[in-house]
């Protein structure tokens, strides 16, 4: 089953993320390769994104992702890119050529391949041929949806691709995102939700697997849930 870890308060699990996250950089650079980190979009980790900023020490060594992105142009209040560059790229001097946006701009499925074909360019990949990230940063929904794999949808199927365009319930709707075997494919896989809101499905994630609530898809063995006390309970 995926770890639970109870935070007091949501400053707690978001400092908690943002040390995980440069743990996971530090055990890359010890392996002398440059971590690769899919970040969440959301507002949950809007805080742990500055926690993060402050404590990146080579910005050279880490490359980031998106887990998924909105089908709306980067400087978007929507864009997942628009949050992080605001949050923690801006803030930590992150060089350009180490962001891999999801081209929101473009036609879904045309984003969806390039960022395909990036992710095949630049990670190494595991037996399954799946591009293994250091670290998948994701964020819950209430109705137990993470990047932008919703309940119900059929792209919780997906096995032969890296990203997928897809029509989402929470808007805007058109979004693209990484599959199952990406996320689950990652060698941390961090889930931050915090609020009496998510508690449901903190509670549904606990329970076991179940296509009703993608984020319980992500496996245990490398999958580790952080949340307060509120989505605790
Ligand atoms: C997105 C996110 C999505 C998010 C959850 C939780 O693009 O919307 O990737 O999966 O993590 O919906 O969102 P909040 O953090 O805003 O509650």
């Amino acid at each position: 089953m995926i770890r639970l870890t109870v935070f007091p308060t949501p400053e707690n699990a978001a400092l908690a993320a943002a040390e995980r996250v440069v743990a996971a950089i530090g055990a890359a650079e010890s392996e002398g390769r440059t971590a690769h980190i899919s970040l969440a979009g959301g507002t949950t980790p809007h805080r742990a994104y500055q926690l993060l900023a402050d404590r990146l020490t080579d910005v050279n060594r880490v490359d980031w992702w998106f887990g998924d992105e909105r089908c709306v142009p980067p400087d978007d209040p929507e864009s997942n890119y628009r949050l992080a560059r605001e949050t923690l790229f801006d803030a930590a001097g992150v060089p350009a050529e180490r962001v891999h946006r999801i081209r929101g701009e473009d036609p879904p499925d045309d984003a969806a391949r390039a960022y395909e074909d990036e992710l095949r360019a630049c990670l190494s990949s595991g037996a399954n041929g799946v591009p293994v990230l250091d670290l998948a940063l994701l964020g819950l929904g209430e109705d137990g949806h993470t990047a932008s794999l919703f309940p119900g949808d059929s792209a919780l199927d997906v096995t032969d691709r890296l990203a997928l365009a897809v029509v989402a319930a929470k808007p805007p709707p058109n979004r693209i995102t990484l599959t199952l075997p990406v996320l689950r494919g990652a060698r941390l896989v961090l889930v931050l939700a915090t609020g009496t809101g998510k508690a449901d499905a903190v509670a549904r994630v606990l329970a076991g697997p179940n296509p009703a609530t993608p984020a319980s898809l992500l496996g245990d063995a490398s999958a580790e849930l952080l949340v307060d006390a509120a989505a605790a309970r």
